[in-house]
């Protein structure tokens, strides 16, 4: 066990609940402060989850000394200005993804954070999970010779509703945003390279929010394609073919518990499972705690670059599909 790591939670939404669970599993991040727009909810939160302080404005938060990092689970369109609130108070953070809704907000983050000597990193789990991790390993292996192909379903069944922030531009809703980052990190990691091209094409929403889509990424030796969407459940498979075999997940969006290696008869040949009963968050949580721990001021896996890399894809597809933030997209 190392320094105790004091965690602030900003925002009490449905993320943030997912985040609370988390905390009692990780000895060493200790639940401290939560800061809601209503005090109401602070304590409430404070009170399910064992944290020490609630606040009943963010800013009244950032005020307390002995916070070591706050993690920012508002609304995507609120992340910029959240984020630039917390590094201006001198703290470290953690931000949901999308964590900016373009480059160029994410770009002034990072100089601010290196002025003022700061963490900052995208709530990015997936490439921290150990089923990721043991896909990723079977392929720098050789395993299943040169991966030419990926395939992901990414949906969810909602009801249509303009308040929620699945739907709501204001509110940072679209496919992009909200599930391409994900697939867009997969993809990386598994072409060990950047696309070549990219197609997307897709369904707007009544505000403009692209709420169904289908995106292409061309890479060096072969292709990716993600369908994702708010309109329809579908299996959630994920596949990676290579030359030489495949590699299967369920529910990898949600932190799969099980990863598949077939050859190239489509034979099993070995199953990984998660081994702690841990999601996605939980490893967020104790890799985080460790880079505070060691004062760290980037993560190892998501760094800057990783980031960055991401958001030019984030940005291409934004352009194809003609979504645009408004005011939110400005410094
Ligand atoms: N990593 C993951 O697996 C994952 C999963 C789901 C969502 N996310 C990300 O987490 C973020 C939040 O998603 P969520 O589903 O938790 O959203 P949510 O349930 O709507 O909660 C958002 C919270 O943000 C605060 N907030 C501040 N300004 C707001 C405004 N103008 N309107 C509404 N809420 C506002 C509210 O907390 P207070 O009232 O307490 O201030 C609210 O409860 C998004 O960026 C999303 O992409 C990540």
């Amino acid at each position: 066990m190392g320094k105790k790591v004091n965690w602030a939670v900003l925002s009490t939404g449905r993320i943030a609940h997912e985040l609370g669970e988390c905390f009692a599993k990780h000895p060493d991040a200790v639940p401290y402060a939560v800061g809601s727009r209503d005090l109401a909810k602070a304590e409430a939160y404070k009170e399910e989850f064992g944290f020490q302080k609630a606040y009943g404005s963010y800013e009244e938060m950032l005020q307390d000394p002995d916070i070591d990092i706050v993690y920012i689970g508002t609304p995507t369109t609120m992340h910029y200005e959240n984020a630039k609130m917390c590094l201006e108070h001198g703290k470290n953070v953690l931000c949901e993804k999308a964590i900016t809704v373009n480059k160029k907000q994410f770009e002034a983050l990072c100089a601010l954070a290196k002025e003022k000597d700061l963490f900052l990193m995208e709530a990015m789990w997936l490439p921290l999970h150990p089923t990721f991790k043991k896909a990723a390993e079977w392929i720098r292996e050789g395993r299943i010779g040169d991966v030419q192909y990926i395939k992901a379903e990414h949906t969810f069944q909602h009801p249509y509703d303009p308040t929620d922030r699945g739907f709501s531009k204001a509110l940072g809703a679209g496919t992009i945003l909200d599930l391409g980052v994900y697939n867009f990190a997969f993809a990386g990691e598994m072409f060990g390279a950047k696309p070549e091209k990219i197609n997307m094409i897709g369904r707007l929403g009544p505000d403009g929010a692209d709420i169904d889509s289908q995106v292409q990424l061309i890479y060096p030796g072969g292709y990716a394609i993600f369908t994702m969407g708010y309109t329809s459940d579908t299996t959630a498979n994920t596949f990676i073919a290579g030359s030489k075999g495949k590699i299967q997940y369920n529910e990898i969006y949600t932190g799969a518990k099980y990863v598949y290696l077939y050859d190239d008869r489509m034979r099993i040949v070995e199953t990984y499972a998660e081994p702690n009963g841990w999601v996605g968050l939980d490893y967020e949580v104790e890799s985080v705690t460790e880079c505070i721990q060691q004062g760290k001021k980037m993560h190892p896996v998501i760094t800057w670059d990783h980031t960055l890399e991401m958001f030019d894809i984030v940005e291409e597809c934004k352009r194809q599909m003609g979504v645009d933030y408004g005011e939110f997209e400005a410094l």
